[in-house]
């Protein structure tokens, strides 16, 4: 299963990764006003993760399978962020094929491609007060609407669940720019034992109301904040990046239902009114591509073992 892959690359790291600091330099990429943009990534943030890309240009990038490093690639599992025209960052979790690659990346070493921006930009004119929810590695899309929120003077209250505290990321970072956060662990192994819908029921408990409720995280666990968002009367705007596979609106991976309308995460979102998204939907097309992901990362850990003896 999923679960049984995660631990495996967990299990393996320290073999394949010893002191795992990555320089990956002068990757090729533009920024909105088409300025050529480069970045390093400087250290892994925690194990199981990619690691973090520093020092980018003001860009929303999104790294995806589908790049030359892994041409039939799997879904896009490494997030980009942008914190308006200062450092950004980019966190993967090793999920498949692609990221297992990219975790076997050396210093000095070079991807091919890096595609971004790509889609629009996060709405955040005229918010107030929002909750930000963001789960595992979702939060990485997270972090940087938070910070654009809390630098135009907006109120924000942070949500970030995560399965248990050894894949926590980003913990000060959100603490920097949310008035208040709740962090979760699915095991209580860190900050509070539950779920990001039981923070956010919490919350409003507490007398707290939300020009806007805004989710990134997995697709079961956006499908929840939305029930709850409703629940209590909130906008909901969630973040449909984990379908995307290209995300150049080429491989029609992301096709989605929204207001019974066809719409693409990567071109006409990612980000899109959770109360009519269809989920259940992009759910179960989500689940159509996982035997082909499960041979694609079996091969790369094959060949990797290869090159180890
Ligand atoms: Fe391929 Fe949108 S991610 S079409």
């Amino acid at each position: 299963t999923h679960q049984q892959r995660y631990y495996e690359i967990r299990a393996k790291k320290p073999l394949c990764m010893r002191k795992y600091h990555h320089v990956w330099e002068n990757l090729p990429a533009k920024d909105a006003d088409g300025r050529t943009v480069t970045y390093t990534v400087r250290e892994a943030t925690v194990p199981g993760y990619v690691g973090t890309v520093t020092e980018i240009g003001g860009i929303t990038g999104f790294l995806s399978g589908g790049s030359k490093i892994n041409r039939c690639g799997n879904y896009g599992s490494v997030s980009g962020g942008h914190a308006s025209g200062s450092a950004g960052g980019i966190v993967g979790q090793i999920v498949g094929a692609t990221t297992e690659k990219l975790n076997h990346m050396n210093e000095g070493d070079c991807l091919q491609d890096f595609a971004g921006p790509l889609g629009k930009a996060t709405e955040t004119e005229g918010l107030k007060k929002v909750a930000v929810v963001g789960g595992g590695v979702g939060c990485a899309i997270a972090l940087p609407v938070a910070q654009k929120l809390h630098a135009e003077g907006c109120e924000v209250h942070s949500v970030i669940g995560f399965r248990s505290k050894d894949i926590v990321i980003l913990e000060d970072e959100f603490r920097a720019c949310s008035s208040k956060l709740k962090l979760m662990t699915d095991d209580g192994t860190y900050g509070e034992k539950g779920l990001v819908t039981d923070a956010l029921d919490a919350l409003v408990a507490e007398g707290n109301t939300y020009d806007e409720v805004i989710t990134i995280g997995p697709l079961v666990m956006m499908k929840f904040v939305t029930m709850t968002a409703k629940k209590h009367n909130l906008p909901c705007t969630v973040s449909m990046n984990p379908i995307m596979v290209d995300g150049t609106g080429m491989c029609g991976g992301c096709r989605l239902t929204v207001g019974g309308e066809t719409k693409f995460a990567c071109v006409d979102g990612p980000d899109f009114d959770g109360y009519k998204v269809d989920f259940d939907e992009a759910i179960s097309r989500g689940a159509i591509y996982k035997e082909f992901e499960r041979h694609a990362y079996e091969e790369a850990c094959n060949l990797f073992k290869k090159e180890v003896k």
